[in-house]
């Protein structure tokens, strides 16, 4: 017990000391707290994230300043009052902290975007654990057997954990900030366009927290914990092609590729984004490389292409939302491998040229999502 109770003297301390709180966190959840520290949610301020930051830079600005606080750093709560941008540590560390998520009680819809509203409790945090699904909050408890002998401890001695949100199950609560992001022009510049069914199998959460080896907190041990560095473009981007599937079909001028997305929402949206359909064939030992299908949304102002905070529409949208049929036109021959492989770029090319960034390997690396063959 001594030993408990040394630690929550440390922590309380070191509340005191230092203003990063998911830090305290780190000391119970180190795992997480690293998967978290490499994850875009860490990296999502105009600090951590180079694209970010060119893209605010060219932003037009006005007197409401810096609204991306909003969803990039929202615990920031300075910028968030004032709209002034400055270096801290929250915006370095923590500008979506593990206690911001963890409180998100509910989530308002909005015209221009959804606002999370926060249950504003300090020490109590939201999780989804089914079989604790209907429990009353959990807090730390100690039980002594054998006379006082043998002492057992449940919960954590830091906080207390709610299991009562239903945000937390069906993953609305991630719709306060991937919902829609409207520009100024009322035009959604983040085409994600997902819909939560409660009868879907999948969830935000089950995609792209999944359960990976590993504890999620250190005074107890628990096999598995869900990954806090986010599956998607950065991490297990491999892995998330068990989402997609190919479905191929011949045809007299060539052959269809049908792109079957399983998650609820379009693949690809975000502004600037692109996806890539890569094919080639391998006839009598020969390559043969055809050209590339690009997915992406090219944003327009008055019919010509614009950039994300002028644009009122688009002039072509090629994003896969339920499915998406590419035509190739080669006619496929009996002993033919065809490989496909479906990858994704953080910027267009020209995205880049026009943030400046057409330098930086990063942005174009082409990052795969699913590869797959076919034979003839
Ligand atoms: C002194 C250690 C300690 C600290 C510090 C701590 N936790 Fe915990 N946390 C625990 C323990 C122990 C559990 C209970 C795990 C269990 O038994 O399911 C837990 C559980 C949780 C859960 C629910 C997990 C579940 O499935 O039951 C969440 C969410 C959580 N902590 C978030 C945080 C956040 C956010 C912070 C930092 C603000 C934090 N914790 C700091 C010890 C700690
Ligand atoms: C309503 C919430 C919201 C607001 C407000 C918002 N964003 Fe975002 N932004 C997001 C989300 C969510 C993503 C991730 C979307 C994705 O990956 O599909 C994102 C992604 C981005 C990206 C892509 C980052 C990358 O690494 O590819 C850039 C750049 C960006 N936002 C810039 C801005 C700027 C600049 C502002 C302010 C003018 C802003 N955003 C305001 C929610 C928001
Ligand atoms: C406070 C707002 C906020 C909340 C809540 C939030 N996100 Fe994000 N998320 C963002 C922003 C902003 C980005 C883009 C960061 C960047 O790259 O600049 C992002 C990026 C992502 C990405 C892209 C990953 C990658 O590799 O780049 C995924 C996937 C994602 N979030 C999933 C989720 C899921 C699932 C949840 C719910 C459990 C969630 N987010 C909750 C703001 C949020
Ligand atoms: C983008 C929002 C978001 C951020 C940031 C975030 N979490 Fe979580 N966390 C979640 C969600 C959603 C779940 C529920 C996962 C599930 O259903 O299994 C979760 C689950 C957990 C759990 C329980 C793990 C399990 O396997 O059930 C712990 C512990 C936890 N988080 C701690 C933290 C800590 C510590 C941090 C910061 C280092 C953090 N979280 C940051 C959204 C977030
Ligand atoms: C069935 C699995 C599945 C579900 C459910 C799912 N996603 Fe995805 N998501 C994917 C796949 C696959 C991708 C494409 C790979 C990538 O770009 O990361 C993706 C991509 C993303 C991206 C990056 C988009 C981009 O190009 O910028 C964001 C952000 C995201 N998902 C958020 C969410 C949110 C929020 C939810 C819940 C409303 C959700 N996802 C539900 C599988 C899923």
């Amino acid at each position: 017990m001594t030993r408990f109770l040394l630690l929550i003297l440390t922590l309380t301390l070191s509340l005191f000391a230092i203003s990063n709180e998911s830090k305290i966190c780190q000391k119970c959840h180190p795992t997480i707290y690293n998967e978290y520290y490499a994850s875009s949610h860490r990296k999502a301020s105009v600090l951590n994230n180079p694209i970010h930051k060119a893209y605010w830079e060219k932003h037009p600005k006005d007197e409401k300043g810096y609204t991306c606080a909003k969803c990039h750093s929202p615990s920031d709560k300075q910028v968030m009052k004032t709209g002034i941008l400055k270096n801290n540590d929250i915006q370095k560390h923590e500008p979506i902290s593990c206690v911001y998520c963890h409180t998100i009680k509910e989530v308002d819809q909005g015209k221009m975007s959804n606002t999370n509203i926060s249950s504003g409790k300090v020490k109590e945090f939201y999780t989804a654990d089914k079989s604790k699904k209907g429990s009353k909050t959990a807090h730390f408890e100690t039980k002594s057997s054998w006379f006082g002998l043998v002492k057992t401890v449940q919960n954590s001695p830091y906080h207390k954990i709610n299991y009562n949100n239903e945000n937390y199950y069906n993953g609305n609560v991630c719709m306060g900030c991937h919902s829609h992001t409207n520009n100024e022009h009322n035009f959604d510049i983040v085409m994600l366009d997902a819909l939560i069914n409660k009868n879907d199998k999948n969830t935000c959460i089950s995609c792209h927290m999944p359960q990976v080896p590993g504890s999620k907190v250190t005074l107890s041990e628990t096999k598995t914990h869900a990954y806090h560095g986010i599956a998607g473009i950065h991490h297990m981007n491999q892995e998330m092609g068990k989402y997609i599937d190919f479905n191929v079909t011949q045809n007299s001028s060539g052959f269809t590729v049908n792109v079957i997305n399983h998650a609820n929402h379009a693949l690809f949206g975000q502004a600037l984004r692109q996806g890539v359909l890569k094919a080639s064939i391998l006839r009598e030992g020969k390559e043969i490389t055809l050209e590339p299908f690009i997915f992406t949304r090219i944003l327009a102002h008055d019919g010509k292409e614009a950039m994300p905070w002028n644009a009122t529409g688009t002039l072509k949208d090629t994003l896969i939302y339920a499915h998406k049929e590419v035509m190739f036109k080669k006619i496929l021959q009996k002993g033919d491998t065809l490989t496909l492989t479906l990858g994704v770029q953080l910027l267009t090319p020209k995205g880049a040229k026009e943030l400046g960034l057409e330098n930086d390997k990063e942005v174009s690396k082409f990052r795969i999502l699913k590869t797959q063959k076919f034979k003839f």
